[in-house]
């Protein structure tokens, strides 16, 4: 396992106001590699952009730690409200790049690259000759006189993520850079981040809410909500993980019951029951027909892993036997919880769980994540 670039531990947040709390990061253990691109995703409000300004202690966390390249941060920080010498050192090795780019209108792009340079105290020959690197690098050489508002959207960013790239950072953060761009554009950015990532060996860590961009650039993937985080992993792992949240969003094997008194199954195979015809087996076995209702075959690290969701006749009482069977085949199995207009609701039902108790609904899956982990 490679070391880990980035690491908080036990990271919580609490901003206060006169007659309010808000915990927006609720004990966030996270793991970055390096080398790797991580992504964060999660509605809006679920503390994403919170974390991300942690990592780099441009927010204070509350309590908890900050590990950037071997070194804490958080206790670099010291009391006061600004930022030591060894904290400003250290921020200087993390590339930030923001949803809307933060450029400086009055200078051209290649003075806005050469900004963190000069804060650096880098004399005016070696600024020059890094930031036309570093544009050529993004391929905007031929943009170095122009100012930001002769721009494109697609432009700006490349030159956000030039400016981040200044201090030769190891880890690069980005703040749904590509929310503000069209498809793609967006494409064209992360394909940018991507290369980087291959190129300089850049560990890249990127909140996002779009389910796209992680299936686009992401090793790994953390899902978000009320400042935990709920799931993670590489997104090899998410997929082979039954009832993930983040797998289903990634890979959605949609499909709801045909009628009432059905048991509808998402299966996942991995390894060698992705070969073997469990499914004909199934039903020649137990003599039941079987609906497929949908499935996606993806290959993740060279390993194929396909995701299935299937029908039984009956009720899951019914399915006990069967639903054992396909377990006992190495098959992941996750029972999709009724459709929210059926009655009553009944949560999600892990298998390794004797009994079909209910649970309170909503967010299923990631009760089905918990007991299956
Ligand atoms: N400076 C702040 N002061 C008070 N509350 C904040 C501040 N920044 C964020 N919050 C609150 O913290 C929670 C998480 O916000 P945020 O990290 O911006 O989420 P996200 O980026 O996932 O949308 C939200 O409830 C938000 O209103
Ligand atoms: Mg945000």
């Amino acid at each position: 396992m490679d070391a880990s670039v980035i690491t908080t531990t036990d990271l919580r947040k609490v901003y206060r106001s006169r007659d309010r709390e808000v915990t927006a990061l609720d004990g966030v253990d996270l793991g970055v590699r390096e080398g790797e691109v991580y992504g964060v995703v999660g509605r809006s409000g679920a503390g994403k952009s919170t974390l991300i300004r942690c990592v780099n202690l441009l927010e204070r966390p509350t309590s908890g730690t900050v590990e950037v390249a071997g070194r804490d941060l958080t206790a670099l920080a010291g009391r006061s409200d600004r930022a030591p010498a060894a904290l400003r050192a250290a921020r200087a090795g993390i590339g930030m790049v923001f949803q809307h780019f933060n450029l400086l209108s009055s200078r051209t792009v290649q003075d806005n690259v050469e900004l963190p340079l000069e804060i650096l105290g880098v004399s005016g020959r070696a600024r020059a000759r890094k930031a036309g690197e570093l544009l050529d690098l993004v391929g905007l050489s031929d943009k170095a006189r122009a100012y930001p508002a002769q721009l494109s959207g697609g432009q700006k960013q490349r030159v956000g993520i030039a400016r981040a790239l200044a201090g030769d950072p190891k880890v690069l953060l980005s703040d749904e850079a590509t929310s503000a761009l069209d498809p793609e554009t967006t494409r064209s950015v992360l394909r940018l981040l991507r290369d980087l990532n291959r190129q300089l060996g850049l560990t890249v860590l990127l909140i996002t809410h779009e389910m796209d961009v992680v299936k686009q650039v992401c090793d790994s993937a953390a899902l978000m909500k009320g400042g935990r985080v709920v799931e993670s992993g590489t997104v090899a792992e998410l997929l082979a993980t039954p009832g993930s949240e983040l797998a289903g969003e990634l890979f959605p094997v949609g499909g709801q019951a045909s009628g009432p008194d059905r048991t509808v199954v998402d299966l996942t195979f991995h390894g060698d029951s992705a070969t073997r015809p469990v499914i004909s087996q199934l039903a020649r076995t137990y003599n039941v027909d079987i609906s497929i209702l949908g499935a996606a075959m993806e290959t993740y690290d060279g390993r194929q892993i396909g995701r299935m969701r299937i029908e039984l006749p009956g009720r899951f009482e019914d399915n006990v036997v069967p639903i054992g069977y396909l377990r006992e085949q190495g098959l992941d199995v996750a029972v999709v919880p009724d459709a929210p207009e059926a009655v009553p609701v009944t949560g999600p039902v892990s298998v390794t769980d004797p009994v079909a108790a209910p649970v309170p609904a909503p967010a299923p899956v990631s009760t089905v994540k918990e007991t299956a982990k």
